[in-house]
């Protein structure tokens, strides 16, 4: 029998040295398509890496907000996306048109826009931030400034009682994912595991926060594993992560947290999983689909992610 995923492997390997292409991928993607990422990381970090490849087509195996913002930093690039319909519930609860009304009734706010965000709600921000350095961007800006923050209501409400910063109005968004873990189960699976650490991702609500022993991105809760002394970790989060904790820290255990419905598959999320090996190999091979921007937008929208990235 021939082993059709090692086809497909050698095929992609084809195309992206015929084709000078780079291949992004965020942890939340299936392992396979981890294997086959130049590079892995987390939203911050694939943003940066975007802005200095040195390739003439990037293909982001990942949802479509994450190649967009690509597109965003590297006009002049082909970016491809193997799946647009890879949307994100966070995203997708934040209309451009209905952010603008909303920005309309807070003039004299400064937008604080999580990078889960369309490249139209992008351009309606002053500064972006990610999971990783959404505390760093608040607090960059002074104190009395007051804030919108969007679209993400458990990340904001989070760095809200972090900062105690009284003047930030929350965009009603959240994360299908995260929002689902159950806090009896996470209860339950810490008392079975006693020694156990729990990670969790700052999209998650405040009652999973609060009973967290580490609170970061998809790369700060891996660092944190491989740096603290626990030999096992209850992980809040998308359970994409795990293949790549399981590669990294070998010796250690991973128990992925339950949603409340467990049938339901939740703490998967669809949209990462709907990039394959298939359709990174058939979107190489017709150079499609592709990302396209309307030029004042990506601009507008290039501003706020410059705002991020050029804060330390
Ligand atoms: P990070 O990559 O910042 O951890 O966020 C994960 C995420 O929400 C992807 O949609």
């Amino acid at each position: 029998m021939v082993d059709n995923s090692l086809s497909l492997r050698s095929r992609i390997e084809e195309l992206k040295r015929e084709k000078n292409a780079v291949i992004l991928a965020h942890y939340y993607t299936m392992p396979e398509v981890q294997e086959i990422a130049d590079f892995l990381g987390d939203s911050l970090a694939l943003s940066v890496k975007a802005q200095d490849i040195d390739a003439d087509i990037i293909l982001f195996a990942g949802v479509h907000f994450m190649a967009e913002t690509a597109k965003v930093l590297c006009p002049h690039k082909k970016v491809l996306i193997p799946c647009p319909e890879a949307g994100c519930s966070l995203a997708e609860s934040c209309d451009a048109a209905e952010f603008a009304e909303f920005k309309k009734r807070y003039p004299d706010h400064k937008v604080v826009s999580y990078v889960n965000t369309t490249v139209g709600v992008k351009a309606l921000t002053d500064v972006c931030c990610t999971s990783s350095n959404a505390l760093q961007v608040v607090e960059s800006i002074p104190a009395d400034q007051p804030i919108i923050f969007a679209p993400d209501r458990n990340l904001g409400g989070y760095i809200k009682k972090l900062t105690g910063c009284e003047n930030m109005v929350l965009w009603n968004g959240a994360c299908h994912v995260h929002e689902e873990f159950s806090l009896e189960k996470l209860l339950q699976l810490k008392t079975e595991h006693p020694a156990a650490k729990v990670v969790v991702h700052p999209e998650c609500r405040a009652y999973i926060i609060e009973v967290a022993d580490f609170v970061g991105s998809t790369a700060a809760i891996l660092d944190y594993c491989g740096r603290s002394d626990a030999q096992e970790f209850i992980v809040v989060t998308e359970s994409g992560i795990l293949s790549e904790m399981q590669k990294r820290y070998p010796a250690k255990t991973f128990i992925p947290a339950p949603p409340d419905d467990e049938t339901c598959g939740c703490n998967n999320c669809k949209y990462m999983k709907m990039v394959t090996l298939e359709n990174i190999c058939s979107c190489l091979e017709n150079e499609a689909p592709e990302i396209l921007l309307d030029e004042p937008t990506r601009q507008a929208a290039e501003r706020s992610i410059k705002n991020m990235i050029a804060i330390k």
